[in-house]
């Protein structure tokens, strides 16, 4: 209690009359001290000195985030995928965020009419995103980067076949969107249009494939639901499956599989080296039986 009456004495104490003279006084000679202040700031050495200021704080920062958004995502990229020769060539690079074409009622390039058998321009959109896409060299120096063994077991990394050297590599994604192709062909309604008489069984891999991926990226975007005045028979919300994304730009990426000097056509990669002609001909006249293992890979071979 004591303490904090003195506080206060001495506070007002502080604000005095003699103080209170000479803000007055100060005031009093103002326009004086204005214009001489004025004359003092316009040499050319302050102007020069507020041009530098002004380009410091405010015409760098703004080239500097400029570059920075960018440099930022590819540091992003390096950090979080794998390494790729993608990455290394400029082939990644993101759009602006955008919301997905999320419609329920729609069709698309990839995504045809309830009940109709897929047309052959809906199983080329597929293929172009899949197994249509080339694969591409990749250095045995590229291989130990990617932390891969050159031998395991009985299995031997795939070296080209052309003499100049390296290893066959494909995009992951290209392989998922094989894989949701091949589920897509396997559903019920397509099974018979894509596989009659041939027997399927390792449809599980792609879906597992798929599985693991959308596992891997959690993609954390929130879902909203909303209601529809327009069909109030509705019990239930509907989700909006535009939600936004800032995605890679997958088009560009496709060029790049398609113009890099790694670029690898599938009937130029050639065969297994192990592989014996005689035991593929026995082994397509055991599945034409019924019970032979049906290949998945061979890109479409
Ligand atoms: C690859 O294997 C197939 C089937 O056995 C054979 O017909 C073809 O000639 C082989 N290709 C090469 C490049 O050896």
């Amino acid at each position: 209690m004591q303490d904090s009456q003195d506080y206060e004495t001495a506070s007002i104490s502080h604000c005095d009359a003699s103080e209170d003279k000479q803000l007055l006084s100060e005031h009093a000679d103002k326009p004086a001290r204005q214009l001489s202040w004025y004359r003092a700031t316009w040499t050319l050495r302050n102007v020069l000195l507020s041009h530098l200021l002004t380009c410091l704080f405010v015409y760098l920062p703004v080239v500097y985030f400029a570059f920075q958004r960018e440099a930022s995502s590819q540091a992003c990229d390096r950090k979080l995928s794998t390494w790729s020769p993608a990455l290394d060539e400029g082939a990644v690079s993101y759009l602006p965020p955008a919301p997905f074409a999320g419609d329920i009622l729609q069709t698309n390039k990839w995504r045809g009419e309830v009940g109709v058998t897929p047309s052959a321009e809906i199983d080329k959109a597929w293929t172009d995103i899949g197994v249509g896409v080339p694969g591409f060299r990749v250095s045995a120096e590229e291989v130990r980067v990617l932390g891969k063994p050159f031998r395991k077991g009985t299995r031997t990394l795939h070296a080209m076949p052309d003499g100049k050297g390296g290893y066959v590599a494909q995009l992951e994604v290209n392989h998922l969107l094989h894989c949701l192709n091949n589920l897509r062909q396997a559903m019920a309604w397509n099974y018979d249009h894509y596989f009659a008489g041939i027997p399927v069984r390792d449809v599980q891999i792609h879906h597992d494939a798929l599985r693991a991926s959308l596992q891997c990226t959690s993609d954390t975007t929130p879902v909203l639901y909303y209601d529809d005045a327009a069909i109030p028979q509705r019990q239930f919300s509907f989700p909006d499956f535009s939600t936004k994304h800032t995605c890679r730009d997958f088009d560009k990426l496709m060029g790049w599989t398609w113009s890099t000097e790694r670029m690898v056509l599938w009937e130029d990669v050639g065969n297994s080296t192990f592989h014996q002609p005689e035991l593929s001909r026995e082994a397509r006249e055991k599945e034409a039986q019924g019970d032979g293992p049906h290949g998945h890979l061979g890109h479409g071979r």
